[in-house]
C-alpha cells in the first residue's frame, strides 16, 4: 500500500482530549490487516537500515508498533513503560506531553552496554517523550541515533527537539496544520 493509501486509513478526531486538539487515531489503521502489515513493513526497513540491534517502544502505542517491528525482525524489544509498571529495580525519567506530564520507567538491565537502540512510536508531537525515553535508554548504556514514527506532527518541532538529542527522525507520514 501506498504512504497517501495509509494515510488514509488514519482516523481524526476533533477537540480531543481537549478542544482545539485535532487527535490522529491509528486504531483504524491497525484495524486494517493490510495496511497494518504494510506500516510494519515501512518500519522495519527503516529500522534494519540504521543497523540497530534492538528496538525500544514507548508505552501504550509505540508498544503496538515497536513489537511488531521487533518480531518481524527477530530482534529484542525493550519495553519503556508508565509508572509503577515494572516489577523489578527501575531507572526513570519525568517528561512533559502535549497535554500534561509523565514518567517512564525501563529495566536497565534489559540493555547492553554500547547495544544500538532504535526507538519506534505511533506518533511524534513535541518530541517530549522520544527524548525522554533516549535519555533514559543512555542512561542504561544504550547508543540511541535513530527513531521512527508512523506519524510526525511537522508543526510541533518534535524532528528538530529530536535532532538537537542526537536522534534522527523519520515518520511514515505527516500531518501539518495540527
Ligand atoms: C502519545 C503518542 C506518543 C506521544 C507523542 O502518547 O503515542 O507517544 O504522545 O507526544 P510528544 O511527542 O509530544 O511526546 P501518550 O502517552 O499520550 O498515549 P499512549 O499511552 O496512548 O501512547
Ligand atoms: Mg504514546
Amino acid at each position: 500500500m501506498a504512504p497517501h493509501e495509509l494515510k488514509s486509513l488514519v482516523r481524526t478526531i476533533p477537540d480531543f482530549p481537549i478542544e482545539g486538539i485535532q487527535f490522529r487515531d491509528i486504531t483504524t489503521l491497525i484495524g486494517h490487516g493490510e495496511g497494518f502489515a504494510a506500516t510494519v513493513d515501512w518500519l522495519a526497513e527503516k529500522v534494519t537500515a540504521s543497523g540497530a540491534e534492538a528496538i525500544a517502544g514507548m508505552e501504550a502505542r509505540g508498544f503496538i508498533f515497536g513489537a511488531a517491528v521487533a518480531a518481524r525482525l527477530s530482534l529484542p524489544f525493550l519495553p519503556v513503560r508508565k509508572s509503577g509498571k515494572l516489577p523489578c529495580d527501575t531507572i526513570s525519567v519525568d517528561y512533559a506531553l502535549e497535554y500534561g506530564s509523565d514518567t517512564l520507567e525501563m529495566d536497565p538491565a534489559s540493555v547492553h552496554e554500547g547495544q544500538r537502540v532504535a526507538m519506534v512510536d505511533d506518533l511524534l508531537a513535541t518530541g517530549g517523550t522520544a527524548c525522554a525515553t533516549a535519555k533514559l535508554l543512555r542512561q542504561a548504556g544504550a547508543r540511541v541515533e535513530h527513531a521512527f514514527f508512523v506519524i510526525d506532527l511537522p508543526d510541533l518541532g518534535g524532528a528538530k527537539k529530536l535532532e538537537d538529542c542526537g536522534v534522527a527522525v523519520a515518520a511514515l507520514m505527516e500531518f501539518e496544520g495540527d
